[in-house]
């Protein structure tokens, strides 16, 4: 204790009004506090506080290895991750804060990616909502729990575009498209960090954006695989999301484990400096990810690890994420001139501004409050929260002759293993959420249809060959008046190095699935699955498809009110679906090609000859119990000039008989321009609630700056022109305009 006294003393002029991030008139005072604690740090202590290591687990709970809590003690590790809970973390936090010389806090990480206790759905379906304020909430609500458990950071958001389904990790981000990706990690971040950007609120997290960068575009869809692009598709289409969520106001930055045009990222100073320090003006910490260092001796850039730290350091990584590399090699990197002790200086100064930012230099056992905790995780409105969130994540994809809503006291087949899952509504991720005491689908179904309603066989697991299932199913199926099969991927098969070669529904679930058809009962199908799957077969056996994706710890009550009818889904792709893995990539900001398919004459043209071109479901599709009707598309004028803006306008009709809510969709194009440009870019839209028989009219306000791109010669702005202006419910059914840029 008597350390950290001395700690508080050197710094005694702190004042807590100073933590709030991007106030610049602070940032002088907080340089200063941050200068007085670095005049008291050893190299070594330097060194120790650009470290990060995980806590071990046990059954019991988490555990360190002892040689870890020695790192602590000694100033060798100033940041730990994956160590949770109020008490546990007030454990090491005192470790750090009494024993060591200097009595720096700890920060503490997790993956909070999707939910801490109460967990969300998983953050590609939660994009489908297209629902700002309920995304920030359930970032909101994350971040309460977490900082009530002892968290302080969290490893998200992911702002990684991909348009990659064989790639498992799409479940964790924002879908395909580089501007709703943006504002969603806006959203995230905004939830992580708190409405004012306060850190040193003890119920805001500081955030990660991650992975920096591309990382969502590896080849063949092979996670950890080789990225590679032009720098113009970079900065157009990758890197607006994490901009983006550095504008927000995230304080720290993930450099991801791609190589990016033969650099890996961890050594890429074109990446790490030059476009997240000086053109992004970042001013936060790079932390690698884990043991991203070590691994660039595997990619090939550098031949032993002491030279990967080199790399790493210089290229502007600030904290070695369980490598060890900088605590082994660092110091004799700086004795033998391969890097500037200056360099060290700046990661440090970063770390420490933002502990201060935090305000654990005022309070470090401020995250660490047992009572809170208990208060706060799985609080009743953060479960009401997570319940809103969820079924507006739901996408219905098909709903023939209103197989759907259910009617209540109809006679149900329940089919499918994961309809009685609950491990799987979590999706990868799942932080410190519980399982246990949740409901699965099937225990929903049963609780509001009546037991006596519902007949249960699971029919086949999700993977795997047995059909010994089949006939059980098949003779429940009889006895019902309709038929829900709950199908989809394992939990596991999506997230980190979950990349798979075939995007079909695995295992003998839809060959179960055509049986129970050719039983002539309407079929319902209720999809888990973390990325897009090709669902061909399903999508003609199905009479109608709910996309639910693993929609968290209240899903099976969500699935179950959106089935019957109490909640009208809303929900609309982030990606796009194929029809085929062949088709991959495949997403709607395509470029028209000189060979365009819908010209005349279809041999010579950019096609396939066994496939059309479009997808199955194209981005921004999803439908709803009612229908909506657009028209009367309308600009406040045909011209646009460069320092001016026009409104666009569509009326929107609910022409159903319910209620019910749609997202509004504006998309431009740019005819002609310096280099070839997409044939649609999302700009804008908007989540309207309209009653049966209500119209509403919606605009959009376009302006030279929502059309700029980088141009022949890499200077970012718009070029004048023609413009098309698209307005619809999906990327696909809209109605169009022009416009001129002058
Ligand atoms: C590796 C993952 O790529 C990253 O997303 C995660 O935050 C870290 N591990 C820490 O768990």
């Amino acid at each position: 204790m008597k350390k950290y006294i001395f700690t508080l003393l050197i710094i005694a002029f702190i004042s807590s009004s100073c933590n709030k991030a991007n106030i610049s008139s602070e940032d002088k005072r907080l340089d200063q506090r941050v200068d007085s604690v670095m005049k008291l740090m050893t190299l070594d202590e330097k060194i120790g506080q650009m470290v990060l290591y995980t806590s071990d687990w046990d059954v019991t709970g988490p555990t360190l290895k002892s040689g870890y809590l020695d790192d602590i003690r000694k100033g060798n590790c100033g940041n730990i991750f994956n160590a949770h809970t109020a008490a546990y973390t007030r454990k090491l936090q005192k470790i750090a804060v009494e024993e060591s010389r200097l009595g720096i806090p700890l920060l503490f990480g997790y993956d909070v990616i999707h939910g801490h206790k109460t967990i969300f759905p998983i953050s590609l379906g939660e994009s489908a909502s297209w629902d700002l304020a309920a995304i920030e909430k359930s970032a909101r609500v994350s971040a309460i729990e977490a900082a009530a458990s002892g968290i302080n950071w969290t490893f998200a958001p992911m702002c990684d575009v991909s348009v990659e389904p064989r790639w498992g990790r799409v479940s964790e981000g924002a879908g395909e498209d580089p501007y709703l990706g943006s504002r969603i990690a806006e959203a995230r971040v905004k939830g992580f960090q708190g409405e004012n950007n306060d850190l040193s609120d003890p119920l805001t997290i500081l955030a990660c954006v991650k992975h920096f960068a591309a990382y969502g575009a590896p080849l063949a869809g092979r996670d950890y695989n080789t990225v590679d692009m032009s720098e113009r598709v970079f900065l157009d289409t990758y890197l607006p999301p994490y901009k983006a969520a550095i504008d927000a106001g995230a304080m720290s930055v993930m450099s991801s484990f791609n190589e990016l045009d033969g650099i890996p990222a961890t050594g890429s100073k074109y990446l790490l400096t030059d476009i997240l320090r000086k053109k992004l003006g970042f001013k936060g910490f790079v932390v690698t990810d884990y043991t991203s260092i070590n691994e660039m001796v595997n990619h090939g850039i550098v031949a032993n690890e002491s030279e990967a730290g080199a790399l790493a350091l210089n290229a502007g990584v600030d904290m070695d994420m369980q490598g060890e590399v900088y605590f082994k090699y660092l110091k004799k990197s700086i004795e033998d001139g391969l890097v500037d002790e200056k360099l060290v200086d700046d990661a440090v100064r970063r770390i420490l501004r933002v502990k201060f930012m935090l305000g654990l230099f005022d309070d470090p056992y401020k995250y660490c409050n047992e009572e809170r905790e208990k208060q706060l995780v799985y609080a009743p409105e953060h479960l009401e929260a997570e319940l809103d969130v969820a079924k507006k994540s739901m996408v219905l994809l098909k709903n023939d002759n209103h197989s759907l809503p259910l009617k209540k006291g109809e006679k149900i087949a329940v089919i499918g293993e994961l309809a009685a899952s609950t491990r799987d509504l979590l999706g990868s991720w799942k932080a410190a959420g519980d399982w246990d005491f949740m409901k699965s689908t099937l225990d929903e179904i049963k609780l509001y249809n009546g037991e006596k309603n519902v007949i249960y066989a699971e029919g086949c697991k999700k993977m795997g060959e047995d059909r010994s299932g089949f006939a059980a199913a098949i003779a429940a199926a009889r006895r019902a008046d309709k038929i829900v099969m709950v199908i989809g991927e394992d939990w596991e098969w999506s997230g980190e190095a979950a990349s798979r070669t075939s995007i079909n529904v695995p295992g003998v679930q839809t060959e179960l699935l055509e049986k129970l058809k050719a039983l002539n009962k309407p079929v319902v199908v209720v999809l888990m699955n973390g990325r897009p799957l090709d669902l061909s077969k399903e999508s003609t056996l199905a009479d109608a498809i709910l996309e639910a994706w693993y929609p968290g710890t209240m899903g099976g009550k969500a699935i179950t009110q959106v089935l019957f009818g109490d909640y009208n889904p809303s929900g609309k792709l982030t990606m796009t679906f194929p029809r085929t893995l062949g088709q991959v990539p495949i997403f709607y900001y395509e470029k028209n090609t000189g060979r365009p398919i819908y010209l005349e004459n279809p041999k010579y043209k950019s096609r396939y000859i066994d496939c059309p071109n479009d997808p199955l479901y194209p981005f921004g599709f999803g439908l709803s119990y009612t229908t909506f009707a657009y028209s009367d598309i309308k600009l406040s004028s045909n011209e646009l000039t460069s320092d001016g803006e026009i409104e666009a306008s569509v009326n929107v009709t609910n022409t159903g008989g319910v209620n019910g809510e749609e997202v509004v969709q504006c998309y431009v194009r740019d005819l002609v321009g310096s280099v070839t440009r997409p044939v649609k870019e999302l700009k804008g839209f908007e989540k309207i609630s309209l009653k049966a028989g209500q119209s509403k009219v919606i605009t959009f306000k376009i302006s030279p700056e929502m059309l700029a791109f980088y141009r022949a010669d890499m200077t970012y702005g718009s070029e004048p022109g023609d413009f098309k202006l698209f307005i619809g419910g999906n990327s696909r059914d809209v109605k169009e305009t022009e416009f001129k840029l002058k």
